[in-house]
């Protein structure tokens, strides 16, 4: 295993320096969960493997608290693992690598500085990997590439590394390159540590080190196939004479990730992965609020809620806001106010999320992510402040394309069907609209899986059975536009409108083509795709 060069911020810098706040992104497969046992298992957080895994058992080492999850094998919620290597404290919140559960990780995304993206060595880039990546563009986050896999049969670096560089129009950097791929594997050379790994037998861990000046230094080592070592170096100098050396500010701007190879499986480059994070990983960044940017070491403390999560723990029916801490230094039992809601509230038991289990939080700064059990005043793109009205950009609500009438099984629970779905809407599990002319609520998803995930929640959770019944129309809009405007247009297609959680109206449009002259027809109003929450 790589011995990590992380540079320890010195012991006067705040201690929001040291937080790494960061989400790993990947298509399924790729590896996404071994990676994340093997960060925690470097770390000194859990000391065996197997348990990140370990499913069914009381203890939240990861975010798949639903069953579906487990029946599935999908994880579908995100959830946070805190841990601290060498003074640095690492936040690493999981997303749902399932397509469907896109929204879920886009709000996941606004809460990070940095992200991890795993790439399967013998795949390259797949869908799942490219859209997330794209949503990391659009907000600027750095990017970390490591490429697991290599102790099977791959891509070639070289080939993979273009292909990367091509398909996403991002420059590439080694950090860490294989020595063989698949059966040929036999170590990594550490480009900026100037050493390579080895394992002292075929397939056991990397424990020999070896110094050296230059990568070609290494060519003729004993005890090492000479073919593979030598072209392994060809490879690396092939590849730093074309590719651009490792900068800082383009790496912080998005612009250059650097690339590691690794087996995360055999733990192989999982420490250089991490020593890169702990040592040029972004500390917490400033934020965009409406106006101003909030810097994190303002005295104030400020955050936003990017997700709730009801009955994560069945026995104890909790409601849980999870809120990346964005300034100043927070407090047990402080009071802090929430701007929706022009309310203060005491946050008496806030908690850590560590990797085997919750711990109460004393005291929390810039880029770490509490948790808030509360009875439901807390939303997804709430912000929370020291009394400043400000709201926190970049929590999107995103249009459904998928609709359906909830009908229940038993229409004595109708009360508890309204609050079930409102938990949730207010989750951000679906969104609930409900019709200005009929009772019965229409769920709107982005994949088809989150209706199965809603029903069995509540059925699980709530004890509601229900069924769903098809509509006919396609998707949803936000109207947008002068009161008098919006009522003429709410009055003219009373059939067709919803409202939302926030009461706001939605426009349901019957197919594309009605939609279109909906918008050509009412000029005055703005038929929006995407909702700013808050
Ligand atoms: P995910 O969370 O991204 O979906 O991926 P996960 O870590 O669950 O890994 C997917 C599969 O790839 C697993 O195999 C896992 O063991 C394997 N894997 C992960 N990293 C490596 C690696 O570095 N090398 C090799 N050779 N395999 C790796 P599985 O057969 O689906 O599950 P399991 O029975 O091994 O748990």
């Amino acid at each position: 295993m790589l011995e990590p060069t992380v540079s320890s911020p010195a012991a006067h810098e705040a201690d929001h320096a040291r937080r790494r706040t960061f989400a790993i992104i990947s298509h399924p497969d790729a590896g996404k969960t071994t990676l994340t046992e093997k960060l925690l298992l470097a770390s000194g957080a859990i000391r065996q493997a197997g348990q990140v895994k370990a499913r069914g058992e009381r203890r939240r080492t990861r975010s798949d608290w639903m069953e579906i999850e487990q029946q599935r094998g999908i994880s579908v919620t995100s959830s946070v693992m805190t841990f601290e290597r060498d003074g640095i404290v690492f936040n690493l919140l999981d997303t749902p690598g399932h397509s469907d559960f896109s929204e879920d990780t886009y709000r996941t995304l606004s809460a990070v500085d940095a992200a991890v993206m795993v790439i399967d060595a013998a795949k390259g880039i797949e869908s799942q990997t490219r859209k997330l990546f794209e949503v990391c563009r659009l907000r600027d986050i750095p990017i970390f590439t490591f490429i697991n896999k290599v102790d099977r049969e791959g891509l070639d670096p070289i080939g993979l590394m273009d292909d990367i560089s091509a398909t996403l129009a991002l420059d590439l950097t080694p950090f860490t390159w294989p020595v063989g791929m698949g059966t040929d594997f036999r170590g990594l050379i550490d480009v900026p540590g100037k050493r390579a790994l080895f394992a002292e037998e075929r397939g056991g861990p990397l424990t020999r080190i070896v110094p050296f000046a230059a990568p070609e230094d290494l060519i003729g080592l004993d005890g090492v196939d000479p073919r593979i070592l030598a072209e392994s170096v060809e490879g690396l100098s092939l590849a730093l004479g074309i590719l651009p050396p490792f900068d800082l500010d383009s790496f912080r701007e998005g612009h250059l990730s650097p690339v590691f190879f690794g087996s995360a499986i055999k733990e192989a480059g999982v420490a250089a992965l991490l020593a890169g994070l702990g040592g040029f990983g972004p500390s917490p960044l400033p934020r965009t609020a409406n106006g101003r940017i909030v810097q994190p070491e303002e005295a104030n403390v400020s955050g936003f809620v990017f997700k709730v999560q009801a009955n994560m723990d069945p026995n104890h029916r909790d409601r849980v806001a999870f809120v990346r801490l964005c300034s100043g230094t927070f407090k047990r039992g402080m009071k802090l106010f929430n701007a929706r809601e022009k309310r203060q509230m005491a946050i008496a038991n806030p908690i850590f999320f560590f990797a085997q289990e919750r711990e109460t939080v004393d005291e929390a700064v810039a880029g770490d992510i509490i948790g808030i059990p509360n009875h439901g005043m807390l939303r997804v793109g709430d912000t929370l402040s020291e009394g400043e009205t400000i709201r926190f950009e970049g929590i999107p609500d995103f249009a459904p394309e998928i609709l359906r009438r909830v009908l229940l099984a038993d229409p004595i629970k109708a009360k508890q069907l309204q609050k079930a779905l409102q938990d949730m809407a207010e989750e951000g599990v679906v969104q609930v609209l409900r019709p200005v002319a009929d009772p019965a609520p229409i769920v709107g998803v982005v994949g088809t899986l989150q209706l199965d995930v809603l029903s069995s929640r509540l059925d699980k959770e709530y004890g509601v059975p229900i069924r769903y019944e098809s509509v006919s129309y396609v998707t949803a809009r936000w109207i947008a536009g002068e009161r008098a405007e919006m009522d003429r247009f709410i009055d003219a297609n009373r059939f067709s409108i919803a409202l939302d959680r926030d009461q706001a109206p939605v426009y349901l449009a019957r197919s594309q083509w009605v939609l279109d002259r909906a918008i050509e027809e009412w000029p005055k109003l703005k038929f929006l795709a995407v909702k700013e929450r808050g």
